[in-house]
């Protein structure tokens, strides 16, 4: 490692610094746009439900790397590194080396066994590392990490009036209405049925993750109810403003068409706040997507582990 860095633990008063520094490192444009969004969502709001790491990596006053990790929500012996960058101009000199060195550390400190270059939801800013970032997939295995499963986003179009993304739901919504159903967007007031439903039916982290899509700016959440009873949702922006999900359909009301006309009403307002594309973020039913919104496979992210105490 180059003799002039030091990793230090970072206070939340660095934070506009460190999505400065991701601004400039992460390499890929729809990344970098959502940088602030980003260690946001990771940093500040996640520290709120969890235990979080955040070091800095400073060349003399300048920093020149960051980490975020933290503990997963539902096996406290694993830790997940949730964001690593480098400055550009910095890299292979060591840096990302001594980040993740010093970020299992903190975390094996907080109890966990194994580390996790994955997504730790209910905030994440990737499933895993986008294949993309081929110097960061370079690191992980150089370091020591196994590649365990793949992940997938879907893109949805929404850059022109007639994307099939972008189709109208009138006629299905109308159908529906025929059937009893009735969709809407969320209110505050609907998260305590949502949570239940996602915690009764689907289980894991749905639940947190709709509590930070309904009525937060940026984010957004329908449903469907039928007799008063809420039967499926729909949510995006949670972590991130341009990213869409989850969403569940109970399983009583499957194939009635309501999961395509909760999915189009999420993209339509994601139009409307002004992107013109939204990722379906971890998928899930390739078919679905396809079917309902035209969308198609694109990013595509390793997860890596390593059990620490070996190397
Ligand atoms: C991934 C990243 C953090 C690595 O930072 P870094 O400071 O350059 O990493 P290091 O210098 O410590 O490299 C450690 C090892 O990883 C491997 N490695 C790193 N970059 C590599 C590259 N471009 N090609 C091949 N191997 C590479 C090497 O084995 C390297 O050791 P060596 O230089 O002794 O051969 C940096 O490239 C980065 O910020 N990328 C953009 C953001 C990103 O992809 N983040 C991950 C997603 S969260």
């Amino acid at each position: 490692m180059d003799a002039e860095i030091d990793i230090v633990d970072l206070t939340p008063d660095s934070a506009p610094a460190a999505a400065r520094l991701c601004e400039r490192a992460l390499d890929l444009p729809e990344d970098a746009a959502e940088a602030a969004v980003l260690v946001d969502a990771l940093w500040t709001r996640a520290a709120a439900d969890r235990p979080v790491v955040a070091l800095g990596a400073y060349r003399g006053s300048e920093l020149v790397g960051v980490l975020i990790g933290s503990l997963s929500a539902v096996d406290q012996k694993l830790g997940h590194v949730d964001l690593m960058a480098v400055a550009p101009e910095h890299r292979r000199r060591g840096v990302g080396r001594a980040l993740l060195a010093a970020g299992e550390q903190r975390l094996a400190g907080l109890g966990a066994g194994e580390v996790l270059l994955a997504g730790n939801p209910p905030y994440y800013a990737w499933p895993g590392i986008d294949v993309r970032y081929t110097p960061a997939v370079c690191a992980a295995l150089a370091l020591g990490y196994r590649q365990d499963r793949t992940a997938w986003n879907m893109t949805a179009d929404l850059s022109y009036d007639g994307s099939p993304a972008l189709r109208s739901t009138e006629a299905a919504e109308r159908r529906l209405a025929g059937q009893g159903v009735t969709v809407r967007r969320a209110e505050p007031a609907d998260l305590p049925a949502l949570a239940a439903l996602a915690r009764d039916t689907f289980g894991g982290t749905w639940d947190a993750e709709l509590a930070g899509s309904v009525g937060r700016a940026g984010a957004g959440c329908h449903l469907a109810e039928r007799d008063g009873e809420v039967i499926a949702f729909a949510a995006y922006g949670s972590s991130r403003p341009s990213w869409f999900g989850p969403m569940g359909t109970t399983p009583a009301a499957e194939g009635s068409g309501i999961g395509g006309v909760l999915l189009r009403r999420c993209l339509s307002d994601q139009r409307e706040a002004g992107h013109d594309s939204a990722q379906i973020g971890w998928v899930g039913p390739v078919p679905f997507y396809s079917r309902s919104a035209g969308a198609r496979i694109e990013r595509v992210f390793f997860l890596y582990r390593r059990t620490l105490g070996n190397q």
